[in-house]
Protein backbone atom coordinates (compact mmCIF):
# COMPACT_ATOMS: atom_id res chain seq x y z
CA UNK A 1 0.00 0.00 0.00
CA UNK A 2 3.31 2.59 1.21
CA UNK A 3 4.09 3.15 -2.47
CA UNK A 4 0.60 2.53 -3.92
CA UNK A 5 -1.33 5.43 -1.49
CA UNK A 6 -1.65 8.84 -3.70
CA UNK A 7 -1.20 10.78 -0.58
CA UNK A 8 1.95 9.20 0.50
CA UNK A 9 2.85 9.27 4.48
CA UNK A 10 4.70 12.45 4.37
CA UNK A 11 4.82 15.11 7.57
CA UNK A 12 2.76 17.53 5.20
CA UNK A 13 0.47 14.59 4.40
CA UNK A 14 -0.08 14.02 8.37
CA UNK A 15 -0.60 18.05 8.90
CA UNK A 16 -3.44 17.91 5.98
CA UNK A 17 -5.20 14.99 7.26
CA UNK A 18 -5.48 16.56 10.90
CA UNK A 19 -6.58 19.86 9.16
CA UNK A 20 -9.22 18.37 7.19
CA UNK A 21 -10.87 16.74 9.77
CA UNK A 22 -10.24 19.58 12.55
CA UNK A 23 -11.86 21.84 9.66
CA UNK A 24 -15.06 19.80 8.79
CA UNK A 25 -15.04 18.17 12.18
CA UNK A 26 -18.69 19.81 13.07
CA UNK A 27 -20.12 19.07 9.25
CA UNK A 28 -18.66 15.20 9.25
CA UNK A 29 -19.16 14.44 12.64
CA UNK A 30 -22.15 15.86 14.15
CA UNK A 31 -24.76 13.22 15.04
CA UNK A 32 -22.14 10.76 15.51
CA UNK A 33 -22.41 9.81 19.30
CA UNK A 34 -21.63 6.62 20.25
CA UNK A 35 -23.28 4.58 23.18
CA UNK A 36 -21.26 4.19 26.36
CA UNK A 37 -19.99 0.85 26.79
CA UNK A 38 -19.83 -0.03 22.99
CA UNK A 39 -17.62 -1.28 21.25
CA UNK A 40 -16.59 1.10 17.56
CA UNK A 41 -13.80 -0.09 15.22
CA UNK A 42 -12.66 3.16 13.03
CA UNK A 43 -10.71 1.25 9.64
CA UNK A 44 -8.11 3.27 7.75
CA UNK A 45 -7.74 5.32 11.28
CA UNK A 46 -4.31 7.19 9.83
CA UNK A 47 -2.38 9.50 11.88
CA UNK A 48 -5.73 9.69 14.47
CA UNK A 49 -7.48 13.08 12.61
CA UNK A 50 -10.72 11.64 13.15
CA UNK A 51 -9.95 9.18 15.98
CA UNK A 52 -9.06 12.20 18.32
CA UNK A 53 -13.12 13.79 17.66
CA UNK A 54 -14.60 10.06 18.01
CA UNK A 55 -13.17 9.66 21.26
CA UNK A 56 -13.87 13.06 22.01
CA UNK A 57 -17.16 12.83 20.99
CA UNK A 58 -17.87 9.57 22.67
CA UNK A 59 -15.97 9.50 25.89
CA UNK A 60 -17.53 6.49 27.42
CA UNK A 61 -17.65 4.00 24.00
CA UNK A 62 -14.28 1.96 23.92
CA UNK A 63 -12.58 2.52 20.25
CA UNK A 64 -10.35 -0.05 18.34
CA UNK A 65 -8.17 2.34 15.27
CA UNK A 66 -6.76 -0.20 12.65
CA UNK A 67 -4.50 0.94 9.84
CA UNK A 68 -1.85 -0.89 7.57
CA UNK A 69 0.89 2.03 8.32
CA UNK A 70 2.49 1.59 11.86
CA UNK A 71 4.24 4.84 10.95
CA UNK A 72 0.48 6.73 11.24
CA UNK A 73 -0.19 4.72 13.97
CA UNK A 74 2.48 5.73 16.45
CA UNK A 75 1.29 9.36 15.53
CA UNK A 76 -2.13 8.38 15.83
CA UNK A 77 -1.74 6.78 19.46
CA UNK A 78 0.80 9.72 20.21
CA UNK A 79 -2.25 12.44 19.28
CA UNK A 80 -5.26 11.17 20.85
CA UNK A 81 -2.93 10.40 24.42
CA UNK A 82 -1.55 13.37 24.40
CA UNK A 83 -5.13 15.44 24.35
CA UNK A 84 -5.58 12.85 27.52
CA UNK A 85 -8.24 10.32 26.30
CA UNK A 86 -8.10 6.56 27.48
CA UNK A 87 -10.65 4.80 25.35
CA UNK A 88 -8.70 3.58 21.85
CA UNK A 89 -6.82 0.54 21.42
CA UNK A 90 -4.69 0.74 18.56
CA UNK A 91 -3.76 -2.45 15.91
CA UNK A 92 -1.58 -2.24 12.62
CA UNK A 93 -4.07 -4.43 10.46
CA UNK A 94 -5.56 -4.75 7.21
CA UNK A 95 -9.35 -4.49 6.63
CA UNK A 96 -8.88 -7.34 4.20
CA UNK A 97 -7.52 -9.95 7.04
CA UNK A 98 -9.11 -8.36 9.85
CA UNK A 99 -7.82 -10.55 13.36
CA UNK A 100 -11.22 -10.53 14.81
CA UNK A 101 -13.70 -13.05 15.28
CA UNK A 102 -17.24 -12.43 13.92
CA UNK A 103 -19.30 -10.19 15.07
CA UNK A 104 -16.91 -8.22 17.72
CA UNK A 105 -18.11 -4.45 16.92
CA UNK A 106 -20.96 -3.01 18.17
CA UNK A 107 -20.57 -0.40 15.38
CA UNK A 108 -17.78 0.27 12.52
CA UNK A 109 -16.39 3.97 11.33
CA UNK A 110 -14.17 4.77 8.15
CA UNK A 111 -13.34 7.46 6.94
CA UNK A 112 -11.67 8.83 3.29
CA UNK A 113 -10.63 5.19 3.17
CA UNK A 114 -12.57 3.49 0.84
CA UNK A 115 -11.26 5.81 -1.99
CA UNK A 116 -7.63 4.18 -2.00
CA UNK A 117 -9.28 0.90 -2.49
CA UNK A 118 -9.29 -0.91 -5.74
CA UNK A 119 -11.99 -3.47 -4.12
CA UNK A 120 -13.99 -1.43 -1.84
CA UNK A 121 -17.13 -3.64 -1.84
CA UNK A 122 -14.43 -6.25 -0.57
CA UNK A 123 -13.85 -4.53 2.36
CA UNK A 124 -17.09 -3.38 3.25
CA UNK A 125 -17.93 -7.24 3.28
CA UNK A 126 -14.68 -7.85 5.26
CA UNK A 127 -15.79 -5.20 7.90
CA UNK A 128 -19.63 -6.46 7.78
CA UNK A 129 -17.79 -9.71 8.98
CA UNK A 130 -17.19 -8.56 12.28
CA UNK A 131 -19.68 -6.19 13.11
CA UNK A 132 -22.43 -7.66 15.11
CA UNK A 133 -26.26 -7.83 13.45
CA UNK A 134 -28.20 -4.94 14.72
CA UNK A 135 -24.82 -2.88 13.99
CA UNK A 136 -24.28 0.19 12.24
CA UNK A 137 -21.35 1.65 9.82
CA UNK A 138 -20.94 4.93 9.07
CA UNK A 139 -18.55 5.71 5.55
CA UNK A 140 -17.55 9.06 5.08
CA UNK A 141 -15.85 9.87 1.40
CA UNK A 142 -15.56 12.95 -0.74
CA UNK A 143 -15.92 13.19 -4.50
CA UNK A 144 -13.84 15.17 -6.44
CA UNK A 145 -16.57 15.74 -9.52
CA UNK A 146 -18.30 17.28 -6.74
CA UNK A 147 -15.85 20.69 -7.05
CA UNK A 148 -16.08 24.06 -8.63
CA UNK A 149 -15.13 27.29 -8.08
CA UNK A 150 -14.86 31.06 -9.00
CA UNK A 151 -12.30 32.58 -10.49
CA UNK A 152 -12.68 28.65 -12.48
CA UNK A 153 -9.66 28.53 -15.32
CA UNK A 154 -8.71 25.22 -17.67
CA UNK A 155 -5.52 25.00 -15.84
CA UNK A 156 -6.85 24.92 -12.25
CA UNK A 157 -9.45 22.23 -13.54
CA UNK A 158 -6.99 20.59 -15.33
CA UNK A 159 -4.53 20.49 -12.17
CA UNK A 160 -7.46 18.96 -10.15
CA UNK A 161 -8.49 15.94 -13.01
CA UNK A 162 -4.77 15.11 -13.00
CA UNK A 163 -5.42 14.41 -9.24
CA UNK A 164 -8.26 12.35 -10.09
CA UNK A 165 -6.52 10.46 -12.85
CA UNK A 166 -3.26 9.39 -10.83
CA UNK A 167 -5.20 8.31 -7.85
CA UNK A 168 -7.84 5.97 -10.85
CA UNK A 169 -4.64 4.63 -11.77
CA UNK A 170 -2.97 3.67 -8.76
CA UNK A 171 -6.27 1.76 -8.34
CA UNK A 172 -8.42 4.25 -6.28
CA UNK A 173 -11.45 6.62 -6.89
CA UNK A 174 -11.78 9.82 -5.84
CA UNK A 175 -15.11 10.20 -7.54
CA UNK A 176 -16.46 7.50 -4.95
CA UNK A 177 -18.33 9.22 -2.74
CA UNK A 178 -21.48 9.35 -5.35
CA UNK A 179 -21.03 5.78 -5.17
CA UNK A 180 -21.58 5.20 -1.27
CA UNK A 181 -25.20 3.49 -1.78
CA UNK A 182 -24.51 1.22 -4.31
CA UNK A 183 -21.52 0.21 -2.45
CA UNK A 184 -23.19 -0.23 0.73
CA UNK A 185 -26.06 -2.00 -0.82
CA UNK A 186 -24.20 -4.34 -3.04
CA UNK A 187 -22.15 -4.88 0.23
CA UNK A 188 -25.21 -6.69 1.74
CA UNK A 189 -25.94 -3.69 4.50
CA UNK A 190 -29.47 -2.86 5.15
CA UNK A 191 -30.97 0.39 5.90
CA UNK A 192 -28.79 2.35 4.05
CA UNK A 193 -29.03 5.99 4.05
CA UNK A 194 -26.49 8.62 2.23
CA UNK A 195 -26.63 12.09 3.32
CA UNK A 196 -24.56 14.85 0.96
CA UNK A 197 -22.62 17.73 3.26
CA UNK A 198 -21.22 20.57 1.13
CA UNK A 199 -18.94 22.63 2.01
CA UNK A 200 -18.85 26.45 0.80
CA UNK A 201 -16.58 28.53 1.10
CA UNK A 202 -16.00 32.57 0.28
CA UNK A 203 -13.66 34.86 1.35
CA UNK A 204 -16.33 36.12 5.01
CA UNK A 205 -15.46 31.94 6.50
CA UNK A 206 -11.80 32.93 6.67
CA UNK A 207 -11.21 29.72 8.76
CA UNK A 208 -12.77 27.69 5.91
CA UNK A 209 -10.64 29.64 3.54
CA UNK A 210 -7.52 28.52 5.63
CA UNK A 211 -8.20 25.22 6.63
CA UNK A 212 -10.25 23.88 3.81
CA UNK A 213 -9.89 25.57 0.45
CA UNK A 214 -6.01 26.39 0.95
CA UNK A 215 -4.76 23.19 3.45
CA UNK A 216 -7.24 20.39 2.60
CA UNK A 217 -7.89 20.98 -1.11
CA UNK A 218 -5.16 22.75 -2.88
CA UNK A 219 -2.68 20.82 -0.59
CA UNK A 220 -3.90 17.31 -1.80
CA UNK A 221 -3.48 18.52 -5.49
CA UNK A 222 -0.23 20.12 -5.10
CA UNK A 223 0.86 16.79 -3.75
CA UNK A 224 0.72 15.31 -7.11
CA UNK A 225 2.64 17.98 -9.17
CA UNK A 226 5.84 15.70 -9.57
CA UNK A 227 3.84 12.50 -10.98
CA UNK A 228 1.49 14.75 -12.91
CA UNK A 229 4.41 16.23 -14.83
CA UNK A 230 6.87 13.16 -14.81
CA UNK A 231 3.84 10.85 -16.66
CA UNK A 232 3.28 14.07 -19.38
CA UNK A 233 -0.01 15.09 -18.12
CA UNK A 234 0.53 18.90 -17.25
CA UNK A 235 3.62 20.96 -18.74
CA UNK A 236 5.21 22.44 -15.51
CA UNK A 237 4.02 26.18 -16.48
CA UNK A 238 0.06 25.01 -16.85
CA UNK A 239 0.78 23.35 -13.82
CA UNK A 240 2.19 26.17 -11.88
CA UNK A 241 -0.70 28.47 -13.11
CA UNK A 242 -3.74 25.92 -12.50
CA UNK A 243 -2.30 26.07 -8.88
CA UNK A 244 -1.83 29.79 -8.74
CA UNK A 245 -5.60 29.87 -10.13
CA UNK A 246 -6.94 27.72 -7.41
CA UNK A 247 -5.31 30.27 -4.59
CA UNK A 248 -7.68 33.12 -6.35
CA UNK A 249 -10.20 31.03 -5.70
CA UNK A 250 -8.98 32.47 -1.88
CA UNK A 251 -8.99 35.71 -2.49
CA UNK A 252 -11.53 38.72 -1.46
CA UNK A 253 -14.02 37.75 -4.57
CA UNK A 254 -13.39 34.01 -4.61
CA UNK A 255 -15.64 30.93 -3.68
CA UNK A 256 -15.09 27.44 -3.82
CA UNK A 257 -17.58 24.26 -3.72
CA UNK A 258 -17.07 20.91 -2.33
CA UNK A 259 -19.74 18.01 -1.31
CA UNK A 260 -18.94 14.92 1.17
CA UNK A 261 -20.72 11.85 1.23
CA UNK A 262 -22.18 10.52 4.94
CA UNK A 263 -23.40 6.74 4.28
CA UNK A 264 -24.70 5.14 7.69
CA UNK A 265 -26.25 1.13 7.52
CA UNK A 266 -26.93 -1.57 9.38
CA UNK A 267 -26.21 -5.17 9.21
CA UNK A 268 -29.64 -6.86 9.37
CA UNK A 269 -30.61 -8.39 12.64
CA UNK A 270 -32.06 -11.59 11.03
CA UNK A 271 -29.35 -14.27 10.04
CA UNK A 272 -31.42 -15.09 7.08
CA UNK A 273 -30.94 -11.62 5.07
CA UNK A 274 -27.37 -12.81 4.94
C1 LIG B 1 -6.53 9.23 3.51
S1 LIG B 1 -5.98 8.31 4.87
C2 LIG B 1 -7.35 8.65 5.96
C3 LIG B 1 -6.96 8.51 7.39
C4 LIG B 1 -8.08 8.89 8.39
N1 LIG B 1 -9.23 8.02 8.24
C5 LIG B 1 -8.50 10.34 8.23
O1 LIG B 1 -9.63 10.60 7.78
O2 LIG B 1 -7.69 11.21 8.54
C6 LIG B 1 -6.29 6.60 4.42
C7 LIG B 1 -5.70 5.60 5.42
O3 LIG B 1 -6.20 4.30 5.11
C8 LIG B 1 -5.16 3.36 5.40
N2 LIG B 1 -5.42 2.11 4.66
C9 LIG B 1 -5.48 1.95 3.33
N3 LIG B 1 -5.74 0.67 3.01
C10 LIG B 1 -5.85 0.00 4.19
C11 LIG B 1 -6.11 -1.36 4.52
N4 LIG B 1 -6.27 -2.28 3.58
N5 LIG B 1 -6.17 -1.69 5.82
C12 LIG B 1 -5.99 -0.75 6.80
N6 LIG B 1 -5.72 0.56 6.53
C13 LIG B 1 -5.66 0.92 5.24
C14 LIG B 1 -3.90 4.10 4.94
O4 LIG B 1 -2.74 3.55 5.51
C15 LIG B 1 -4.18 5.52 5.38
O5 LIG B 1 -3.67 5.76 6.68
Amino acid sequence: MNEKYVHGYTARESVRLVDQANTLADILHSGIVYPAGSNVLEAGCGVGAQTFLLARNSPDASFTAVDLSGESLRAARERVSSHGFTNVTFHQGDIFRLPYEDNRFDHLFLCFVLEHLPNPVEALACLRRVLKRGGTITVIEGDHGSTYFYPETPDAKKAIQCLVDIQAEMGGNSLIGRQLYPLLKKSKYDDVNVSPRMIYVDSSKPHLVEGFTKNTFIAMVEGVKEQAIRSGRMEEASWDRGIRDLYGTTGEDGTFVYTFFKGTAVKSPHPASG
